[in-house]
C-alpha cells in the first residue's frame, strides 16, 4: 500500500474518508474545506449519523469540485478513543474501503487521533489481511486491497512518518506470524521454521544456534526426539539471541515457543474434527520468530533469547507410545501416559536449553491445552506463573495492547498431579482427575524452569479466531505477540 501525505483534497472518482467523533459532527464538518462542509451540513440534518463507533455513511457526491464519494465513519466518544478503539476504528475503515472496492482513497486524520496514529493505521493495514496465498487463477477473487491512501493531516511530516513506520512494521510482523500459523504443515514444517530462524538471524546480525536431529541426539533432548519419532522430517531447536540492552552482559529474558508443526495426538489420536486445526500448533514459535523480526527494528533495549522447540507429532509404527518412559534433556524422566500432551515435552527441553544462556526470567508460549479455552473462552490467553510480579506485568502489558491474558492457578496439588509412580513425573494426570488441565500442563513445565521467574502463556484459546476482532481475520491472530512486545518495550 502506498501512503502519501496530502495537503489538499483531490477531486474526481475516488473516496474521501472522514472519521467523526460521536457528537462532534458539527465541529468536524466546520474543520473541513467549505465545499465538503456545505455538503455534510445536509447529512447532519437527517440525524442518521451521530458518530457512534462503527457507524457509517457512504454516499455519492455530485459536485465537480469534490471527490465523487464520501465515507463517514464514527469513532465513538472522544474520551473512549484509546488503543483498542483506535485500532478497531482503523480496521473498520479498512474493511469498509474494501467493501466498496475503493483501491484508492483519501482520508482525514483528525487532530485527536494524532497521538494514536500508529495504532490507528496499524488497524487499517491489518484489516487488509487475507488468507488467499494458496488460491490460484482458478478461484482467486478480485484483489480488493487498498493500493493507495492519501492522508490529510495536521501532523508534522516526521511525526507522521514515525507513526507510519511503526504501523507498517507491526503489520508486517503480525502478517508474517499469521501466514506461518495459517499455512498447513506440508508447507510450514520443521525445516521451514528452522530456516526462518537462520534467515532472521542473518538479516539482523543475531547469533543463532540451530540444532537438528543429530545435535539433539548428541545432547539427549529426549522430549523433542520422542515427540518427533514417527515423523519423516527432522526435529529442531533454534535459539536466537538479541542483545539490545546497554549492558551487553545483562541477563536475557528467554521466550520459549512450542513449535509442533502438526499435532495428530500421536497414538492417543485426536478425535474427529479436532485435528483439522492442528497445523496451528506451532503458533508459539511463530510468535518467537515474529518478535525477533522486529526487536532490532524497534531498537528494544533488552537482551532477549528466543527458543523454538520444533517437532511433528505424527502417528505411525515409530511413534512414541503411551506408557513409554523418556529421559528429558534435563535428565528428568517422564512417564508418557498421553502422547497428545506433547507440547510440554518439547517445551521442557526448550526451557532446559535456554538455561545455558543464564536467563533472568523465562516465558513459555504455547497452544498447550484445549482446557484453556474451556476456562477462558477466546478472549483471554491463560497466564500461569511461579512469580506474582512477572504475571502482573505481562497481564498489564497485554491489557494495554488488547492482547488479553488472565491468571490461572498453580496450586501445589496440581504439581502433585504430575508426579509418577514409576518415573520422576508424567505428562498427563488423566487417570486420576479431570479439570485444571492448563494449570497441570504448566505445572509440568515448571519442573524445568529451575527456580527462575517464569510465566507460561497458553494461547490455545486465542491463537486462532472464529470470531475475529475488527482488525483480525478468521484464522490466526498473532496473539501473544503484542503482549510480549509491549512487555519488552516497557
Ligand atoms: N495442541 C493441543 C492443544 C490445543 C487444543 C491447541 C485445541 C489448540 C486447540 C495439545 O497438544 C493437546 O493435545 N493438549 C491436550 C492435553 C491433554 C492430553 C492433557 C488437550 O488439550 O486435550
Ligand atoms: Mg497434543
Ligand atoms: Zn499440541
Amino acid at each position: 500500500m502506498i501512503i502519501n501525505l496530502e495537503n489538499k483534497i483531490a477531486t474526481g472518482n475516488h473516496v474521501l474518508v472522514v472519521p467523526v467523533f460521536e457528537g462532534e459532527f458539527k465541529k468536524t464538518v466546520k474543520d473541513l474545506p467549505k465545499k465538503i462542509s456545505e455538503f455534510l451540513a445536509k447529512v447532519e440534518g437527517n440525524k442518521e449519523f451521530t458518530g457512534k463507533k462503527g457507524e457509517k455513511i457512504y454516499t455519492y457526491v455530485e459536485d465537480a469540485n469534490l471527490p465523487a464519494k464520501l465515507l463517514l465513519i464514527g469513532l465513538g466518544k472522544k474520551e473512549n478513543f484509546k488503543y483498542r478503539v483506535a485500532k478497531e476504528s482503523g480496521a473498520i475503515i479498512g474493511k469498509n474501503l474494501k467493501a466498496v472496492k475503493a483501491k484508492e482513497a483519501e482520508m482525514f486524520l483528525p487532530d485527536e487521533v494524532k497521538h494514536l496514529a500508529a495504532v490507528f493505521l496499524e488497524g487499517l493495514f491489518l484489516s487488509q489481511y487475507e488468507v488467499d496465498k494458496m488460491k490460484t487463477k482458478f478461484t482467486k477473487k478480485e484483489d480488493l486491497k487498498i493500493e493507495k491512501l492519501s492522508i490529510l493531516t495536521e501532523m508534522k511530516k516526521p511525526e507522521f512518518e514515525k507513526a507510519l513506520d511503526r504501523a507498517k512494521m507491526m503489520t508486517e510482523t503480525a502478517d508474517y506470524i499469521k501466514d506461518l500459523v495459517n499455512s498447513p504443515s506440508n508447507i510450514i514444517d520443521t525445516n521451514y521454521l528452522a530456516n526462518e530462524a537462520a534467515k532472521i538471524a542473518k538479516e539482523n546480525g543475531y547469533n543463532v544456534e540451530i540444532l537438528r536431529k543429530k545435535e539433539l541426539e548428541k545432547i539427549k533432548a529426549g522430549g523433542i526426539l520422542a515427540v518427533n519419532q514417527a515423523s519423516k522430517k527432522e526435529p529442531g531447536l533454534f535459539v536466537l539471541e538479541y542483545k539490545g540492552a546497554k549492558n551487553k552482559d545483562e541477563r536475557p529474558i528467554a521466550i520459549v515457543g512450542k513449535g509442533i508443526v502438526f499435532d495428530t495426538g500421536g497414538v492417543n489420536l485426536k478425535p474427529g474434527q479436532h485435528m483439522n486445526e492442528m497445523h496451528q500448533d506451532m503458533a508459539g514459535s511463530a510468535v518467537v520468530l515474529g518478535l525477533f523480526k522486529i526487536l532490532k527494528k524497534l531498537g528494544i533495549q533488552k537482551n532477549v533469547i528466543g527458543v523454538g522447540a520444533l517437532a511433528e507429532n505424527s502417528v505411525g509404527s515409530d511413534s512414541y507410545k503411551p506408557s513409554d518412559i523418556i529421559t528429558m534433556l534435563s535428565g528428568i524422566t517422564v512417564e508418557v501416559n498421553n502422547t497428545d500432551a506433547e507440547g510440554r515435552l518439547v517445551l521442557g527441553d526448550g526451557v532446559t536449553y535456554s538455561l545455558k544462556y543464564n536467563p533472568k526470567s523465562i516465558f513459555t508460549i504455547a497452544t498447550l491445552t484445549g482446557a484453556v479455552y474451556v476456562a477462558l473462552g477466546h478472549k483471554y490467553s491463560g497466564l500461569i506463573s511461579n512469580d506474582g510480579k512477572i504475571r502482573r506485568d505481562i497481564l498489564q502489558a497485554g491489557r494495554e495492547v488488547d492482547d488479553l491474558g488472565w491468571p490461572l492457578p498453580l496450586h501445589p496439588e496440581y504439581k502433585k498431579a504430575m508426579e509418577s509412580k514409576i518415573a520422576d513425573i508424567r505428562n498427563d494426570d488423566r487417570e486420576t482427575a479431570r479439570g485444571a488441565g492448563s494449570s497441570k500442563g504448566a505445572a509440568f513445565i515448571e519442573k524445568f524452569v529451575d527456580k527462575h521467574d517464569w510465566c507460561h502463556i497458553d494461547i490455545a484459546s486465542t491463537a486462532f479466531a472464529d470470531m475475529p476482532k475488527p482488525y483480525e481475520s478468521k484464522g490466526a491472530t498473532a496473539s501473544g505477540f503484542y503482549m510480549l512486545l509491549r512487555y519488552l518495550e516497557k
